[in-house]
């Protein structure tokens, strides 16, 4: 069936003309002259769509009084212009057939329902502004993700979900496994003979590609079974995982910057309906520091953060000094002091993973996270190790079988390069770009510890 966007309808070029739409109605309202209103929605922009019905309208079935709150409906009428406020165009019904009822236990029939319960309903909240807003701010930064590295040359690569490295060491991964649950498990038996678990990330993969064919990228799912019920972590997320050779760590930062400042102003004006209401609704300062991100972000050393905090007249629940991580609390007051996003770089060795490339102090490794203001870290990155004598001791004093990463390590006695690269949480992004506090309600179907519903 040939059918008209919301959006297209909205935009005034169609008025004149018969036309025909579909969507979900949000409301009607009737008025005594006979007359009523229906704001439909097509998930097509935030705006709704008036249809007007009189008693020339024609039904397939039943009446004006079956187009509930929620039911779908397509309509065929004239596209005129609005007499009204707050709309360029209406429709004047002709016809009117009812797709699918709704009754009145349809969960959506008030407004501003809590976010609480609407991650209850996730199925159907994305019927609501908010989550319709950001289901199209999350497909244009992903499409403009594709498009700004495209743009640059870089290769798009899919990295394996399954895998047998644990790239950050963390130790917290998913096992896979095929066999049931019992005592009589053996990995000899399971259907890879060997231990295999969910990725936490592409790099290691990425950096092969990225030593054959110079600038790649991945762009998919990651999965991290730690136990942390917080506003910004996942179980699974996505994550962009661009690897370069030839980078670095000074080229690997100036691409973070730019990367984000990109996509920010991508969204700025491809959104702007919908940063309006995020900033009008969740967060008043919103618009504002999507628009400060163009001035340049401030870089600074770990020991120079450190030094900061150490000084900073706040009660942080984790002592800060230098060699401990940074946590959430101290990156924000990083980005509270230097009023926009910060790049700190430099890190102790002994808070980061093997694969970083250790630095002439015999103590940092040239790692970078770049924090965004309310958000805290959304980067993680560094130059990596690409000399085989270092890595393989940095690997042994880290607790890796080296045997294991045969196939990593030979990237650095086969014609090794500097390369760098870095992880975009992409969750985290769409947070900072929409003002949601908390990342379960930028994800379509949220993971998180007791929670694997849909
Ligand atoms: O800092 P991370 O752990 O870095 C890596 O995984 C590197 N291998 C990336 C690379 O160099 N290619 O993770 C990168 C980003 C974080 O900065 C954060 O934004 C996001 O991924 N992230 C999470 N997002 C949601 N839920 C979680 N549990 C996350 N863990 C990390
Ligand atoms: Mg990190």
């Amino acid at each position: 069936m040939q059918y008209k966007k919301i959006k297209d309808i909205l935009n005034g070029q169609l008025t004149g003309n018969i036309i025909t739409c579909a969507g979900w109605v949000r409301t009607r309202r009737d008025s005594k002259a006979g007359f009523s209103f229906i704001e439909l929605n097509d998930g097509s922009c935030l705006k709704n769509l008036q249809i007007i019905t009189d008693s020339q309208t024609e039904y397939n079935k039943n009446s004006i009084k079956d187009i509930t709150t929620g039911s779908a409906v397509w309509v065929t009428g004239m596209c005129e212009k609005s007499p009204g406020q707050g709309q360029a165009c209406e429709i004047k019904a002709q016809k009117i057939f009812l797709l699918g009822s709704a009754g009145s236990d349809y969960p959506l029939q008030k407004k501003n329902h809590t976010l609480e319960f609407l991650r209850e309903i996730t199925h159907l909240r994305t019927r609501t502004n908010t989550f319709s807003s950001i289901a199209r701010i999350r497909n244009l930064l992903a499409f403009e993700i594709h498009q700004y590295f495209q743009n640059k040359g870089f290769l798009y690569l899919q990295t394996p979900i399954i895998t047998a490295s644990d790239c950050e060491g963390a130790g917290a991964m998913f096992r896979v496994s095929s066999l049931p649950f019992g005592s009589d498990y053996s990995v000899q038996n399971d259907f890879f003979g060997q231990e295999a678990f969910l990725t936490v990330s592409g790099q290691l993969e990425a950096e092969t590609w990225a030593c054959a064919l110079g600038q790649v990228y991945t762009f998919g799912p990651a999965f991290r079974a730690e136990n942390s019920n917080t506003p910004r972590h996942l179980a699974e997320f996505w994550m962009l995982e661009p690897e370069m050779a030839f980078y670095e760590l000074e080229d690997n930062m100036n691409l973070a910057e730019d990367l984000v400042k990109t996509l920010c102003r991508a969204v700025l004006a491809g959104a702007p309906d919908e940063i309006a209401f995020f900033t009008e609704r969740y967060d008043k300062t919103l618009f504002e520091s999507l628009n400060k991100i163009s001035m340049p972000f401030c870089r600074i050393s770990y020991t120079e953060a450190i030094n900061i905090l150490e000084k900073a007249d706040e009660n942080f629940e984790f002592k800060p000094g230098w060699g401990t991580e940074l946590h959430t609390e101290h990156e924000k007051y990083l980005t509270a002091h230097t009023a926009g996003p910060v790049i700190v770089f430099d890190f102790p060795a002994s808070v980061k993973p093997f694969y970083m490339r250790c630095s002439e102090d015999g103590k940092t490794v040239r790692a970078m996270d770049v924090l965004l203001p309310r958000i805290g870290e959304i980067i993680g990155g560094s130059q990596r190790e690409e000399r085989l004598e270092i890595l393989l001791a940095r690997m042994q004093e880290c607790g890796i079988n080296t045997e294991h990463y045969r196939w990593y390590t030979d990237l650095r006695r086969y014609g090794t390069v500097p390369h760098s690269g870095f992880g975009l949480g992409f969750e985290r992004l769409v947070q900072f770009i929409t003002g949601m506090q908390n990342i379960r309600d930028v994800i379509p179907f949220p993971r998180h510890p007791g929670r694997a519903g849909f």
